[in-house]
C-alpha cells in the first residue's frame, strides 16, 4: 500500500500511535486534524474523526482524496452486542451496517438503504486475515470476527441491545464503522474495523464505558500496530 489511513473517533483511540508517529506534519480539513507521518517505515495518515457517522464519512473521503490513502484501518471501542463477548474482547469486522437506517415504512428492511447496491459493507478479506494474525499474537483467544452495527446513538439499554442482536446478529455496536465502510466501498478502497469492547451496551454501558474505554482503546490499537508491521 502507498498510504495507510488510520482513524479513531476519540483522542483515547489515537493517542498511543500519535506519540509514535515520526516526521509528523499536521493539516486541518473541514475541522478534522490529520497527522501525516512514518510508522514502522510506512507512510501513515492518522486522524481523529470525531464521533458519529457524518464525521467519520467526511474524514474517510478526505483521507482518500487529499492524502491518497489506499487502505483504511479503523481503531476504537464499541459496546458488545453478542452476549458471548466480554469487555476487553476484540471484534474484527467482516462487514458493517447502519442499524439506524429505517425506511421500513416503505417496505425496506431495517438497516437497508433504499435503491443501493448493498447496505452491509464487507471488510477486505486480506485485512481481516492480517488482523486475525495480529490478534493471535497480541491477545490470543480474545479476538473474534463479526458484524459491526453503527448508528448515531450510544446504546445503553438491555432491550435495545437485545433487539440489535436478534435483528442483525451483530457482534458489537458503535458510531462510525459502517460509514467508513460505505465510503470505502464507494471509492473501491479496502478497509477493516477493529473494535475492543468497552461495555455491553446495556444499562451499565455508561459506567463501563468511562471505566474501560482507555484500556479497550489501547487493546484495539495494539492490533493496529501489529497489523501495520505486516502491511
Ligand atoms: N462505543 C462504545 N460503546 C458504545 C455503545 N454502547 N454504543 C455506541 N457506541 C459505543
Amino acid at each position: 500500500y502507498g498510504t495507510i489511513g488510520i482513524i479513531g473517533a476519540m483522542q483515547e483511540e489515537i493517542e498511543l500511535l500519535l506519540a509514535k508517529l515520526e516526521e509528523r506534519l499536521t493539516e486541518n480539513h473541514a475541522g478534522i486534524i490529520y497527522h501525516r507521518g512514518v510508522f514502522q517505515g510506512k507512510k501513515v495518515v492518522l486522524t481523529r474523526s470525531g464521533v458519529g457517522k457524518v464525521n467519520a464519512a467526511v474524514c474517510t473521503q478526505v483521507l482518500i482524496d487529499r492524502f491518497c490513502a489506499d487502505v483504511i484501518l479503523f481503531t476504537g471501542v464499541a459496546g458488545a452486542v453478542d452476549p458471548r463477548l466480554n469487555i476487553g474482547d476484540i471484534v474484527i469486522s467482516t462487514s458493517s451496517l447502519q442499524h439506524d437506517v429505517d425506511v421500513t415504512a416503505l417496505g425496506f428492511a431495517r438497516g437497508t438503504i433504499p435503491y443501493q447496491e448493498v447496505s452491509e459493507y464487507p471488510a477486505d478479506e486480506a485485512l481481516i486475515a492480517l488482523a486475525e494474525e495480529a490478534g493471535r499474537k497480541v491477545f490470543p483467544d480474545r479476538c473474534h470476527r463479526g458484524k459491526v452495527l453503527s448508528g448515531d446513538q450510544f446504546v445503553a439499554d438491555r432491550a435495545v441491545v437485545k433487539g440489535l442482536y436478534d435483528e442483525f446478529g451483530g457482534a458489537c455496536t458503535e458510531m462510525e464503522g459502517a460509514s467508513v465502510a460505505q465510503v470505502c466501498f464507494m471509492n473501491g478502497i479496502p478497509h477493516v474495523v477493529i473494535r475492543s469492547m468497552s461495555d455491553k451496551a446495556d444499562g451499565s454501558a455508561h459506567v463501563n464505558f468511562a471505566e474501560f474505554t482507555v484500556e479497550a482503546a489501547n487493546r484495539s490499537y495494539a492490533i493496529i500496530e501489529e497489523m501495520v508491521k505486516a502491511l
